[in-house]
């Protein structure tokens, strides 16, 4: 039976089998190391003469880097002098009695004993299930899925269901291009992959699940920045019957319990987080994303804040009104009246609450419309026809004629704030498949032209653009 690396600790003086990869090798005359990785961690192996040669594929010699190997052998407790301090299986190692090779690996055309950023990105997702060998990265996506599970057991106590949404949807409009996939049934139509899964955790509301939420991914064709994707990853979430504090020290409590249960050496720098208006931000901090740290030093400092109160409309380039988050929002209470009348349109606030750290957007959301003429007069002040909205938006003005509750939500970016929580520079690291700065997958080679015969199934010819 395989043993994992590292429950060899709890074996000493056993008869141990473990599999694994060369990770490195050193040769000491008649003795031969080499250090054995699995997913669990490395451990020494030790080839002296008892481990025999030739034969049985026991010569350790033939070893290159990378390989996969089977190697039977006794866990010893290292010599004081030798043990190794800097990995957890370090006062032990394995006196090997049996090897075998399983698998031959070609030299790698990088080092995955290092951290890695020294090594060109392209190379790194070229050969991603390479540079994803690095522990670095095991331990990033570790620390995800610990996230991840840690946010799903919170709202599971909590009521919460976590529901599946589709990708092939239509456009919804918030803010970003879309990416479209041809029809082919229906040939000149298109699905829009979701930028967010809004509409749907709204209709979900309207067919009373109350609470919702899901880890889920959303796709918006615009350009990948360091803390962008083209296709991420949300924390999204909605509530029935629930108003903007509500829905904010829900999220409040989730944040710090996480912080607290999967990255314990970070610290908060103040709770409850500190609340901002969006005006106030502007004017102390020229941005609506402050980073509030008092000491920018101390890698462990989180400083958390919601920012409130933004305006729900700014003005577009030829003179008319545009939304500035998200056009399902409700105005607040107090502005309810200008929103459905359309008066003093730059004076009305929005439901809008963003929750920053460290000076990033991690997260937003707001209260909802749930009434349609008040969803409505959001697309109106926009200067959207009848036709347009009925064509675009029917469907969610019909569902909240039947009998809405109110309801809001928010949505955090995951792959941000995993990538803060772990420290690392950007979101890349810490996603297991992502794409470069200009959306190719040079591992993949997406994206990539297709057959003829695939296009001409969908009615479609390609055009060439001149850029
Ligand atoms: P919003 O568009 O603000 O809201 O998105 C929520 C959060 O998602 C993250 N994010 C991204 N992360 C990586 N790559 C991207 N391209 C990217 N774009 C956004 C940000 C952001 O705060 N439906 C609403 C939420 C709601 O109102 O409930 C929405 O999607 O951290």
């Amino acid at each position: 039976m395989r043993v994992a690396v590292a429950e060899i600790i709890k074996k000493e003086g056993e008869e141990v089998e473990l599999f694994g990869w060369v990770h490195a090798r050193r040769d000491h005359g008649k003795l031969a190391f080499i250090d054995l990785r699995d997913r669990s961690g490395i451990v020494q192996v030790v080839f002296g003469p008892s481990a025999g040669g030739g034969a049985a594929g026991g010569d350790p010699s033939v070893l290159r880097l990378e390989y996969v190997i089977r190697v039977k052998g006794k866990v010893k407790r290292r010599p004081p002098a030798m043990v190794n301090k800097d990995i957890p299986t370090g006062e032990y190692e394995v006196d090997a009695k049996e090897l075998e090779i399983v698998s031959q690996a070609e030299p790698l055309p990088f080092p995955v004993d290092t951290a890695g950023y020294e090594i060109n990105e392209e190379l790194r997702l070229k050969y991603r299930y390479l540079d994803l060998r690095r522990e670095r990265l095991v331990k990033g996506l570790e620390f995800r899925h610990r996230v991840v599970k840690f946010i799903r057991d919170y709202l599971d106590e909590r009521g919460f269901l976590e529901i599946e949404t589709p990708d092939l949807t239509r456009s919804t409009p918030e803010g970003a291009r879309d990416y479209l996939v041809p029809s082919r049934i229906k040939t000149g139509s298109f699905y829009a992959l979701p930028q967010s899964p809004q509409q749907y955790k709204q209709l979900l509301m309207v067919a009373g699940i109350e609470k919702y939420f899901q880890i889920a991914r959303c796709f918006r064709d615009e350009d990948a920045r360091g803390d962008r994707q083209p296709e991420f990853t949300q924390l999204d979430m909605e509530m029935s019957f629930a108003e903007q504090e509500d829905l904010i020290k829900l999220n409040e409590e989730l944040l710090i319990a996480l912080v607290n249960a999967v990255a314990p050496g970070k610290r908060i720098q103040e709770i409850p987080f500190p609340r901002l208006s969006y005006a106030d931000a502007m004017k102390e901090y020229g941005t609506d994303r402050p980073d509030l740290r008092k000491d920018k030093d101390d890698k462990d400092l989180l400083a958390f804040c919601w920012v409130v109160d933004f305006p729900f409309f700014e003005k577009t380039e030829n003179g008319g009104w545009t939304f500035t988050h998200n056009p399902f929002s409700a105005p607040k209470p107090e502005h309810m009246d200008d929103f459905l009348a359309k008066r003093n349109i730059g004076g009305i606030l929005t439901t809008q609450y963003d929750v920053v750290m460290n000076g990033l957007e991690i997260g937003g959301g707001s209260i909802r419309n749930h009434r349609a003429e008040a969803l409505k007069a959001a697309f109106e002040i926009m200067g959207f026809a009848e036709e347009r909205i009925r064509a675009s938006f029917g469907h969610m003005l019909e569902a909240l004629a039947y009998g809405a509750p109110p309801h809001g939500g928010i949505a955090w970016g995951l792959d941000r704030l995993v990538s803060l929580l772990a420290g690392e520079p950007n979101i890349r690291e810490v996603i297991a498949f992502p794409k470069t700065g200009d959306g190719r997958d040079p591992m993949m080679g997406s994206p990539a032209e297709v057959d003829k015969s695939q296009l001409d199934e969908l009615g479609l010819e390609v055009k060439k653009i001149k850029k």
